[in-house]
């Protein structure tokens, strides 16, 4: 097992790397530090870990409102903090936003990536115990027809803007792991669910539309498929890697559990009126509407993840039924969350994508 004493996580305060950090100090032995590195875009909320977080001592943890693409800010922190991992999740990470606006994806996740690679360069030259974990996404591999997985070695085939950044990135760390020799890992994994997901994704959309008695808008025909994971499954297996995954691999994360997207939704839609009360399961599948579908959308991402089950002995722990379920009521119990988020930048990017539609 490796250990390490400080920590960068890198976008700390948004989705999954909330749901990391939770995890890291409420669930495992970590005894380090960890410096949470977050620019708090309008996907970094400070609500999503102020109760593990509040009154926590510096020795354990650490936040810097700090933007991965300025060298000279990471530089002091791999300086102050004797940094000896970088667990890196900040990116731009909305499909829909890349492909209204491009330059933040690129600039974030291909210049902030190669911004850290830089410093963990410079510090760890001479250190072989320190760790750069690069997280990544499925959607670097293409688009899957009505058979088969994406494997380890599947050829990069990225489609989008956001999908473009990542894989660029993803190269950059490999790169920097030929020729520099960096210790690195990397997992790229399928979509995600749980608590603090930032309603611009699929499920959280379906359930604040649900509660506020909007339309549920389905892209195209609703027969785009995905694989999801419950977010805490996600993160267990980035610890398994960064702790026992062998240096210079990636690992594939997935749910091994697909659905159309209309298949799910209408799932959502029976669990919202059982958690709301509705007679009716139904109640509120008429919301349902087709709408203009994405510009150049996946048809399929599905994952085979053997080798981490293999090799490191990791699995999904929480069927997607609980899972689903859990995620719904923490919604439902969380609408102070929930309304802070509804700020002018959320209205307008909602008024944006989906008006024209
Ligand atoms: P998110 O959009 O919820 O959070 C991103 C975080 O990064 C935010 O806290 C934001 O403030 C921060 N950030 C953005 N730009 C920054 C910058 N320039 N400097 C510092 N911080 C910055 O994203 P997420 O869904 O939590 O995804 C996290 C990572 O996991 C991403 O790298 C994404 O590509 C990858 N991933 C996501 C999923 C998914 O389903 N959400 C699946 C596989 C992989
Ligand atoms: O596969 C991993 C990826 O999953 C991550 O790398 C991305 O960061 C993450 O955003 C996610 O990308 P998707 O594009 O698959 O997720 P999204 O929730 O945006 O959409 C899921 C599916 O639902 C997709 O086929 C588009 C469709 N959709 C989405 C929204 C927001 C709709 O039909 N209606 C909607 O309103």
């Amino acid at each position: 097992m490796r250990n390490f004493n400080n920590i960068i996580v890198t976008g700390g305060s948004g989705f999954i790397g909330a749901n990391f950090i939770r995890h890291i100090l409420s669930d495992t032995d970590f005894a380090g530090r960890i410096i949470n590195v977050d620019k708090l875009t309008y996907a970094g909320n400070p609500e999503n870990l102020q109760d593990v977080v509040g009154g926590i001592d510096e020795s354990r943890y650490v936040f810097s409102r700090t933007d991965i693409c300025d060298y000279d800010a990471i530089d002091s922190l791999f300086a102050k903090y004797n940094v000896d991992c970088v667990i890196h999740f900040a990116a731009e990470s909305h499909v829909d936003r890349s492909i209204h606006g491009p330059g933040e994806f690129v600039r974030t996740n291909i210049n902030g990536t190669f911004t850290l690679l830089e410093a963990a360069r410079k510090y760890w030259a001479d250190n072989k115990e320190t760790l750069f974990h690069h997280v990544s996404t499925d959607e670097v591999f293409g688009s899957l027809g009505e058979t088969g997985y994406f494997f380890e070695d599947t050829p990069y085939d990225p489609r989008s803007p956001y999908s473009a950044s990542k894989a660029s990135s993803d190269h950059l760390v490999q790169a920097y792991h030929h020729t520099y020799g960096l210790n690195i890992t990397m997992s790229n994994c399928t979509n995600n669910y749980g608590p603090y997901q930032f309603p611009e994704k699929l499920i959280p959309v379906m359930v604040l539309n649900i509660l506020a008695g909007k339309d549920l808008p389905i892209y195209g025909d609703g027969q785009n498929i995905r694989d999801w994971l419950y977010v805490i499954d996600h993160n267990t297996a980035i610890w398994d890697i960064v702790t026992k995954g062998r240096i210079g691999e990636t690992y594939n994360i997935g749910g091994e559990n697909e659905w159309t997207n209309l298949d799910l939704v209408n799932s959502l839609c029976e669990i919202m009126a059982e958690l709301t009360g509705k007679d009716n399961k139904d109640f509120y599948k008429k919301l349902i509407t087709y709408v203009k579908d994405r510009l150049g959308h996946d048809r399929r991402y599905a994952i085979n993840c053997d080798k981490i089950k293999g090799e490191l002995g990791w699995k999904q722990s929480v069927t997607f039924a609980e899972g689903l379920k859990e995620t719904l009521k923490w919604y439902l119990e969380n609408d102070e969350w929930i309304e802070n988020i509804k700020s002018g930048s959320y209205l307008e990017w909602m008024d944006k994508n989906y008006e024209t539609r």
